[in-house]
């Protein structure tokens, strides 16, 4: 008794967080799938279920995959190393979360070089956008099965930030990622590296005064319950790469991997077409739930860019300069 209540309130929990609970088969594999976005809205969120619901689907009595959203199974700092211990198959991290592992991921995190997420999405299908899917294999194992965009990115804090220098003083949550605390500290501002599941507390108790973010993230999160407004600057891309181990891949059966080869293709394409769509609509849920949001003149958004382009020179000579050209005329 007590175990069953235990488990219906387990399935209670996976189902308000968004969770696609698979009812696997005893003969089926169970493909654990790990990321920490939350809701019903998120970008990531629908296409981790679609994954799911399709493997489950077309692969049925082969492959089951199990998704655990909201950092429930694995949050930012634990995820990388579980795929590396063969704790979990499939994970999206954020592009900006690789540091560890590659420099080159930092050409995503330069601001203001994408225009707009379809700059982006042409970007990872040049040669050179391909090849950073793979940069890892060779000593991490780690295989990107395709870009997923995310969102824009836009600071929210307890005041209007017009222009860089309405944020000076003031202390930042980032990403763990380089380019991000540099263009942060080009603010004259401070940046705090922190997971994602910590953002709102942090927010809430004051730990940081602001972050940097997409509508659906700001909207399934609630930053803006705990920040009086979100500023559109539009200045940096959140993408996530939709990455497995070669070790799994390899497991597989050549005609299996070729077919979850395949859905995953098809899954990635279909997010990328309907990221925009979702986004948009998280930026008017935000304004439905009473948060605020403040445009940019073309005069505040040009001083954006003025403080934050510098940045890109720190960085040419570990991304590469042939990287950062292929990336901003793509
Ligand atoms: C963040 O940490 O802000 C994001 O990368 C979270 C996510 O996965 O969208």
């Amino acid at each position: 008794m007590k175990k069953i209540s235990l488990a219906l309130t387990s399935l209670a929990l996976a189902l308000s967080a968004g969770t696609a609970v698979a009812n696997c088969d005893s003969g089926e594999r169970v493909v654990k799938f790990s990321h920490v976005t939350g809701g019903t809205t998120h970008p990531k969120v629908v296409a981790a279920n679609n994954f799911a619901d399709r493997v489950n689907k077309e692969m049925n009595g082969k492959l089951c995959v199990e998704v655990f959203p909201n950092s429930t199974l694995f949050g930012d700092s634990k995820e990388l190393e579980a795929l590396l211990l063969g704790d979990v198959q499939l994970l999206a991290p954020s592009l900006s979360k690789f540091g560890s592992y590659t420099d080159k991921y930092g050409v995503f995190d330069l601001p203001f070089i994408f225009k707009d997420m379809d700059h982006a999405i042409r970007f990872t299908k040049t040669p050179e956008g391909k090849k950073l899917l793979l940069e890892m294999d060779e000593y991490a194992g780690f295989v990107g099965l395709g870009y997923w965009m995310s969102g824009m990115k836009y600071f929210s804090a307890n005041k209007p930030l017009l222009v860089p220098s309405d944020a000076e003083g003031m202390k930042f949550r980032v990403q763990t990622s380089d380019v991000a605390k540099q263009m942060i500290a080009a603010m004259d501002a401070s940046p705090q590296a922190m997971a994602f599941s910590e953002v709102y507390g942090a927010l809430q108790t004051g730990v940081v005064d602001g972050q940097e973010n997409t509508w659906s993230n700001i909207y399934t999160k609630k930053f803006y319950e705990v920040q009086d407004s979100v500023t559109e600057t539009n200045h940096q891309l959140l993408a996530y790469l939709f990455m497995t181990s070669s070790e799994f891949l390899s497991s597989l059966p050549a005609a299996d991997r070729a077919q979850f080869i395949q859905i995953a293709d098809d899954v990635t394409q279909e997010a990328n077409l309907n990221v925009k769509a979702a986004e948009a609509a998280n930026r008017a849920n935000i304004l439905k739930a009473g948060g605020k949001i403040n445009t940019l003149t073309p005069a505040q958004r040009q001083e954006w860019v003025d403080t934050m382009k510098p940045v890109w020179s720190q960085f040419e000579r570990y991304i590469g300069k042939d990287l950062i050209d292929a990336a901003a005329g793509a």
